[in-house]
């Protein structure tokens, strides 16, 4: 890929080599630390792959001008950017006309900070404008006249404050063997990053799952990314996730899909261990017979610290994991436990973070 601030930009690390180098450069990797030959190797777009992105506000006081900016390579200072090769093409459109429209506006221009852009693959893209400054409603009038001028979506937040200029979330589609699934993207609330390979992530998992007669169980679930797709091979589903907008959007992503076999319920791993366990109540769970579940499989999504000692040891009390991970570290430490009384049927990696030393791997396990 050509971009212009390779080498100088801290957001892709394996600059230096070309698409196929810096995969194989990282599935080397995996194998030798994993020991694993027989991997299922997924690949990103080239390019434009990354639905979201996060970039502060350069202001050249001398020029009057303002750009994009990212940390450097080595972390030291800022480098300006007027585009970026991995952020999707509506996010591109969408830098250049945000700047040159807010150069103009005072109101919008000053003390800006940071943009996030939030995009999908219908092309909606939400835009947070992120202040040093304490906004009003004069700055939202002002947001509401750009946001319909670039056709976008927009949320203004400074510290402690978060106006809602239009709406704060977007509707993407995923394509996961041949079905069409909805989901509603939140700004606040975990997304995956690279929407061609998630769809190819949970496309694995649903097709190395068949058809069940039992539940599923699965902790981590953020907005129902996997849940679900997944749901259709199981008879329940049980889904939980400490993030409470998280849990909203997926009851939300639900009704979209015409889901009604899954009960989506605001808890910690550690709490639900300690509820399936029958150590605690929950006023969360009174609504739910935890008896009547048969859990055939356990789906664990972790952030990178990975499972916490507690939950590494409930995991085992099921037949199949399935654990998809975004730290190989912490995946290496927790399958070093789980690979004494499992055995890894699959082993996948998917180049979710391409040009970066970053990978995300997943493991489908039977107990032996
Ligand atoms: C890597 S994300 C995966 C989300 C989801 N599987 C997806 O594909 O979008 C990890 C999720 O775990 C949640 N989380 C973090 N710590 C947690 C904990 N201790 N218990 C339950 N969920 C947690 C986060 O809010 C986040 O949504």
């Amino acid at each position: 890929m050509i971009c212009d601030y390779f080498g100088k930009c801290g957001s892709c690390t394996l600059h230096d080599m070309d698409y196929e180098q810096q995969l194989d450069y990282k599935v080397q990797a995996i194998k030798e630390r994993f020991l694993v030959h027989d991997i299922d190797i997924f690949r990103s777009p080239k390019q434009q792959f990354r639905y979201r992105g996060e970039f502060r506000i350069f202001h050249d006081w001398e020029k009057d001008r303002l750009s994009y900016a990212m940390h450097t390579l080595e972390h030291k200072g800022l480098v300006q950017i007027n585009s970026c090769s991995i952020v999707s093409e509506s996010i591109n459109k969408a830098m250049q006309k945000l700047l040159v429209e807010v150069h103009k506006n005072p109101i919008l221009k000053e003390r800006l900070f940071a943009v996030e852009f939030l995009s999908s693959t219908t092309g909606e893209v939400l835009i947070t404008l992120i202040y040093h400054k304490k906004i009003d409603h004069v700055w939202k009038n002002e947001a509401l006249l750009l946001a319909k001028t670039l056709g976008i979506d927009l949320i203004g937040r400074s510290r402690g404050i978060k106006i809602v200029v239009t709406k704060e979330y977007i509707d993407e589609q995923l394509s996961i063997l041949d079905k069409t699934y909805h989901f509603r993207l939140f700004d606040t609330g975990f997304t995956q990053p690279n929407p061609s390979v998630n769809q190819q992530m949970i496309g694995w998992v649903k097709k190395h799952i068949s058809l069940q007669t039992t539940d599923f169980l699965e902790l981590y679930c953020g907005h129902g990314n996997f849940t679900i797709p997944l749901s259709e091979r199981f008879h329940k589903v049980l889904a939980t996730e400490v993030s409470k907008h998280s849990i909203k959007s997926a009851v939300e992503n639900c009704t979209l899909n015409g889901t009604e076999n899954i009960d989506f319920i605001r808890l910690s791993s550690e709490e639900l261990t300690e509820a399936l366990q029958y150590k605690r109540e929950f006023n969360r769970l009174k609504h739910i017979t935890l008896k009547a579940y048969h859990f055939s499989h356990i789906f664990v999504d972790p952030p990178r610290a990975g499972l916490d000692m507690q939950t590494l040891n409930f995991v085992q009390n099921y037949e199949n994991i399935i654990y998809i991970s975004c730290n190989p570290e912490t995946l290496y430490r927790d399958l070093e436990i789980l690979k004494k009384r499992f055995e890894i049927e699959r082993f996948a990696v998917f180049d979710q973070f391409a040009y970066t030393k970053h990978i995300e791997c997943g493991v489908i396990l039977k107990r032996k």
